[in-house]
């Protein structure tokens, strides 16, 4: 066997290097990361991976610093693991931070481990997971860092739209280092273990007086129900780690390929609960998740942002086996209404299903935009335009179900054929007007009604009146904006058979660089 000048075979030196890289930053730091909850790397990746199929790249990488004693002080890999494998049998690549060396810090090889198997994923056109875990730029490295960081956001946003992008967040993750999850598709975060912010708590505190802890600041409730960074939540990281799981199975795995799709058996499609699924009374709320569980696939809803602007539902589904992506209005908060958060929620997650062939369903029960100076002067102009701009250039096949109300503007902007949806169908108890009837009898009838015997009783008549002209599907679909008005019961088959007829659709925007979308 061949020997080195130690005297020792060359499969022993690669064993005892092995050996040192799987410790990471040592045994020690290993039991002080599962102490906090927190899973290790490598633990992270074998859960992650489908059995045996992870093959890592860079294991023997070491850092280049000197300063600050580094130059005595070395671990294989440099604090974070990269490869490639398999995530439900399809390529996937991933890079996962190792807090137990150097906190997970970046320092310039670590970076330059995460952007080469960044250009792997592009070149071979398959998604990228990024499991954060580190205490951003390695200090003793000054501008290096900085640089490696800035390589990554370049890098992220090259990727942005050719291959799915997730990041989990399952530690710290704080300063400039928070951009590039920010640039990917979804983030994933854990539960009392993760956090993210530009700046913590000390700094706050210094430059405002304000106390406020980590968790309060950047945890993962904050960010799913206050910011909307985060997409997802999870209680644990086993439980993030099969999110991801569940993330990439509706997805293609880049944009040049077809979302997965599964074997489907057609039965019998007809769904005679949904008939029952809309109030008399149309201001009572109900919940549109009923309707989208009943209308896709037993189970296959996924709901992205759940936490997050709650008067919009967004997510994933199965229709037929096919993958397709949901935007509702839930009327069951603030009945539905279209606010700036809700529409920055939904015109991210309809350009990220149009990045990714992924048909786009809407359900509309849409009482309009929300008033009030709040959202004026946070520009709900600006916000709104958002969502209609990107419905408007999603090339997908895009079907709409009018379920009640469609008013005003919202009805344009909800997917309507104007702005290039391929179907909108109306269930009878739609209503398509520009505002409730009440609103527009008061305005259209003010002198008729102010110069009545008896005022209140005409406001009634002549909201009557409008009602029996425009609470109903039938003056939209007499001028074919709506292609069918439909029973509750058949939507799931009508959509079955209207999204397989759309599945070979060709679409194209007019050439250009690129567009510009009022962010
Ligand atoms: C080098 C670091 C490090 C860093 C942590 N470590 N962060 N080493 N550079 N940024 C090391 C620690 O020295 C320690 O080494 C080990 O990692 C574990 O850290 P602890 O502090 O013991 O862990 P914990 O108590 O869990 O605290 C975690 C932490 C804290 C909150 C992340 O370490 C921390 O505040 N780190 C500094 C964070 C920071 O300010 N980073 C720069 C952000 S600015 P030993 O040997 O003792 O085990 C930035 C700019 C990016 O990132 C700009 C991009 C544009």
């Amino acid at each position: 066997m061949e020997t080195n000048s130690t005297g020792k075979s060359k499969k022993q030196t690669l064993d005892q290097k092995n050996s040192e890289a799987m410790l990471g930053g040592g045994q020690k730091r290993i039991e002080a990361q599962h102490k906090k909850g927190k899973l290790t790397a490598r633990e992270r990746i074998g859960l992650l991976m489908d059995p045996g199929s992870f093959e890592e790249i860079g294991r023997f990488v070491l850092h280049r610093s000197k300063d600050f004693g580094l130059d005595k002080e070395h671990y294989l890999g440099d604090g974070v693991v990269t490869g490639y494998g398999k995530i439900n049998g399809r390529l996937t690549y991933i890079f996962a931070q190792d807090f137990t060396v150097f906190g997970g810090s970046l320092s310039e090889t670590h970076a330059e481990k995460i952007c080469k198997i960044m250009d792997m994923a592009m070149k071979n056109g398959a998604p990228i997971v990024g499991l954060n875990d580190s205490g951003g730029a390695r200090i003793q490295e000054g501008v290096l860092s900085l640089a490696g960081y800035a390589d990554i956001f370049y890098k992220n946003t090259l990727a942005s739209g050719v291959i799915p992008q997730i990041s989990a967040i399952m530690g710290p993750c704080a300063g400039g280092a928070v951009y590039s999850p920010a640039i990917t598709d979804f983030i994933l975060m854990v539960e009392n273990t993760s956090y993210m912010f530009v700046t913590g708590p000390n700094v706050v505190k210094t430059v405002t007086h304000e106390e406020i802890s980590s968790e309060e600041l950047g945890g993962a409730m904050t960010h799913a129900s206050k910011s909307g960074v985060t997409h997802f939540v999870s209680e644990n990281e086993i439980d993030c780690l099969l999110s991801i799981k569940k993330l990439l199975s509706y997805m293609p795995q880049n944009c040049e390929d077809e979302p997965f799709s599964l074997h489907y058996q057609s039965g019998d499609e007809t769904r005679p609960e949904l008939d029952n699924l809309i109030p008399e009374n149309p201001n009572q709320p109900y919940d549109i998740r009923e309707a989208i569980d009943l209308i896709v696939d037993e189970g296959s809803f996924y709901e992205a942002h759940k936490y997050f602007a709650e008067n919009i539902v967004v997510g994933f589904a199965r229709l037929a086996g096919r993958s397709i992506g949901i935007v509702a209005n839930q009327p069951a908060v603030l009945a539905g209404v279209l606010d700036i958060h809700a529409s920055q929620k939904a015109a991210r997650f309809v350009r990220f299903c149009d990045s990714f062939n992924i048909p786009l369903l809407v359900l509309e029960d849409v009482p309009g935009f929300l008033p009030g100076s709040d959202q004026e002067w946070n520009a709900i102009i600006t916000n709104g335009a958002k969502l209609l701009y990107a419905f408007c250039e999603a090339t997908v096949p895009r079907i709409t179900v009018i379920t009640r109300k469609a008013y005003g503007g919202a009805y344009d902007v909800m997917n309507s054929k104007h702005i290039g949806a391929d179907l909108n169908y109306a269930w009878p108890s739609a209503e398509i007007a520009v505002m409730g009837a009440s609103g527009a009898a008061e305005i259209i009838f003010k002198k008729e009604i102010a110069e009545a015997e008896n005022p209140g009783e005409k406001l009634a008549e002549k909201v009557e009146e409008y009602t029996r002209k425009f609470a109903n599907p039938f003056r939209a679909a007499h001028r074919g904006y709506i292609d069918e008005v439909i029973y509750p019961n058949e939507t799931r088959h009508k959509l079955i058979r209207a999204f397989e007829m759309l599945e070979n659709k060709v679409a194209q925007l007019p050439r250009k660089k690129h567009g510009n979308i009022p962010l």
